[in-house]
């Protein structure tokens, strides 16, 4: 049975000069927040990083607030939880992995922080070349995006998925995998009318967690650009200074 192929959607963050859609992963963070968080977590975001999400510094500690982490030892070396500060990480639902494992038939769910470039699948020629230059950004989100819309309520014929999982065909490791479905349509109320459907969900959540895998991409496509322009002209000056200093060499 082979495992299928991720369909190569069209990112707004794709090709050199493709950007994040603000609003885009705006929507994904609340499907991350309502839905994934729930067994996920995010353990290299910060919440001050949604500031880069067009969120003000109010907003963003009110959403922290909603969290809770856990520090310590205080005075009398003891561990305790308080609510989380712009400066903490998204937190794991589970107190360790042991309990992430019990909870969800032996396997845990992992950090989804780099999920997006670490189930990274190559996308076919001719987009090929251009993704070198992209460095593959969009092959993570497409992977992520197929996964949570692929799942199939029976597995083909003659094919036995083993007790509590879930068959998927776009499973990267096997045929079925211990999460269940996550989302299902109307789950996440959007307020900017966008649609409230699996695929829509699933496109935002893989945009929000490419954002969370690489922040800085808008920034470095940029300096990328910069660095060609001016790479240009520098060619350009040392084609006419080498012209002018064997100008009167026979
Ligand atoms: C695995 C994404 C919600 C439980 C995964 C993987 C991804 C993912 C990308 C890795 C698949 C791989 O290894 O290739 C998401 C997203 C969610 C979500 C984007 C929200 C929309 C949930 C929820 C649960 C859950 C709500 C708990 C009920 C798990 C488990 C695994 C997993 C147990 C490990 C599966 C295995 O290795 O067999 N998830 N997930 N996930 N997820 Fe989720």
């Amino acid at each position: 049975f082979p495992i299928h192929r991720p369909a190569e959607l069209d990112w707004s963050f794709a090709g050199p000069l493709g950007r994040y859609d603000k609003g885009q992963l705006q929507r994904g963070l609340k499907v991350y927040k309502e839905v994934c968080s729930a067994c996920h977590s995010l353990r290299l975001v910060s919440f001050r990083n949604l500031e880069d999400l067009g969120y003000s510094a109010e907003q963003v500690r009110a959403l922290a607030a909603e969290y809770e982490v856990t520090d310590g030892p205080n005075a009398d070396g003891e561990m305790f939880t308080r609510a989380a500060l712009p400066s903490d990480h998204f937190p794991s639902p589970y107190p360790n992995d042991e309990a992430a494992s019990a909870a969800n038939n032996g396997a845990a769910p992992p950090d989804l922080s780099l999920m997006a470039k670490a189930r990274t699948v190559e996308r076919g020629f001719p987009r090929f070349v251009f993704d070198v230059f992209t460095q593959y950004a969009e092959g993570g989100p497409d992977y992520i995006h197929a996964l949570l819309t692929g799942y199939e309520e029976t597995p083909p014929e003659g094919m036995e998925v083993a007790e509590g999982t879930h068959y998927n065909p776009y499973f990267i490791a096997g045929k079925s995998l211990a999460m269940p479905q996550p989302i299902s349509a109307d789950q996440v109320t959007y307020e900017d009318g966008s649609p409230q459907t699996i695929d829509q969900y699933s496109r935002d959540v893989s945009a929000f967690l490419m954002w969370a895998a690489e922040p800085h991409l808008d920034e470095r496509k940029m300096i990328g650009f910069r660095v060609i322009i001016f790479l240009m002209l520098f060619i350009g000056l040392l084609w006419m200074t080498k012209r002018k200093v064997w100008a009167g060499v026979a």
